[in-house]
């Protein structure tokens, strides 16, 4: 099968290229990994994904150690309507792509969500809480992770919220062409709190994590895994806690800030979850303990949002 980046000896196998996260991943991982959009790679039909990964594993066999799947049916809204789709493809894919990465000796990681849980109360969640999905795509991406953890295989599963970026579609560049579009005030929800997070730390994160597991098997000659649970599950969301409305008035903030081309006068008004009505109801509460993360690995500072955001928006506007 063809690549979109044929090297030589890659590490990684990535799925969902054309993503968001998909898209930092290229840029981090650059000459460590192959790369596979929808074309190569369809996860509604997951035989035919098998024998491309085949294809993409006999063409790299001694090098591939990695798969990454950074695709999944992300619109939350249409899920609700195409929920045999979602489920296809958040949830019983991964357990597939888990009993060939098991199959072949290699390690797996995953994206998953907020979402799996109910998003009552105003604590963090923690890893190990138990999943209550209120809408498909939760459904859906819990059902993942548990095919996942049945599969056998080994890897990690990253929880993570509010994802953007400059690639792509996200919060960020749509309230931004709404402060330079609309004439009417903007109402943005103020009572679901949760982290931003952007998909570059994500990217980071995961070669972190490839780098750290593959340093101990070749400094050690053994397995990172060993006495541990093979799949392991980590939250990981940029530092703090706000709501959609914070959000977007810090977007507005960073744009004046930067001198964009926005209508300064337009209004943000704050509303409740309930004047704003979507096909699939959204957790109040998002909000996700990064504890775990924090003291397994501090030598990998979890940032803060807003400096986040900031940086991202510095990229946007070149
Ligand atoms: N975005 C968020 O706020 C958020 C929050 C929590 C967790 N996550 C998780 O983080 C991961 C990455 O999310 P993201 O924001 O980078 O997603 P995204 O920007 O929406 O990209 C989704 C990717 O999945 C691909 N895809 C969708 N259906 C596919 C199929 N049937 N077969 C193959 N590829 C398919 C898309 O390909 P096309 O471009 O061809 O459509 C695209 O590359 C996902 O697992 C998501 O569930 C995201």
């Amino acid at each position: 099968m063809s690549t979109l980046n044929p090297i030589l000896n890659p590490r990684v196998i990535v799925i969902g290229v054309s993503g968001q996260v998909g898209f930092h991943l290229q840029a981090v991982l650059n000459h460590e990994a192959v790369f596979l959009d929808r074309a190569q790679i369809n996860l509604n039909n997951i035989d035919l994904c098998i024998k491309s990964l085949d294809a993409c594993l006999f063409q790299y066999s001694r090098s591939v150690r990695w798969l990454v799947l950074a695709a999944a049916y992300t619109q939350v809204d249409l899920a609700e309507t195409f929920a045999e789709e979602a489920l296809r493809v958040n949830g019983e894919a991964p357990g597939v792509l888990g009993l060939w990465a098991k199959k072949n000796n290699i390690k797996f990681i995953y994206y998953s969500t907020d979402y799996v849980f109910n998003g009552l109360g105003i604590l963090p969640f923690k890893e190990e809480d138990a999943h209550e999905p209120i809408n498909v795509y939760g459904k859906s991406k819990s059902m993942g992770e548990k095919q996942l953890v049945k599969s056998g295989c080994y890897g990690f599963c990253l929880r993570t919220s509010w994802v953007y970026s400059e690639h792509g579609k996200n919060f960020v560049k749509t309230i931004l062409k709404l402060l330079k579009e609309r004439e009417k005030p903007l109402t943005i929800i103020q009572d679901q709190v949760g982290a931003p997070t952007y998909a570059l730390d994500l990217a980071l994160a995961t070669k972190f994590l490839i780098h750290k597991v593959d340093a101990v098997s070749l400094s050690k000659g053994q397995s990172y895994f060993l006495n541990n649970e093979c799949f392991q599950t980590y939250h990981f969301t940029n530092q703090g806690e706000i709501s959609w409305y914070d959000f977007a008035c810090a977007i507005k903030a960073e744009a004046l800030n930067l001198g964009l081309p926005i209508n300064r006068d337009l209004d943000i008004q704050p509303i409740f979850s309930h004047q704003y009505k979507t096909a699939a109801q959204r957790p109040m509460n998002s909000r996700l303990s990064l504890k775990k993360w924090q003291n397994h690995f501090p030598e990998f500072p979890i940032q803060p949002w807003k400096q986040q955001l900031q940086k991202c928006m510095r990229l946007l506007c070149n």
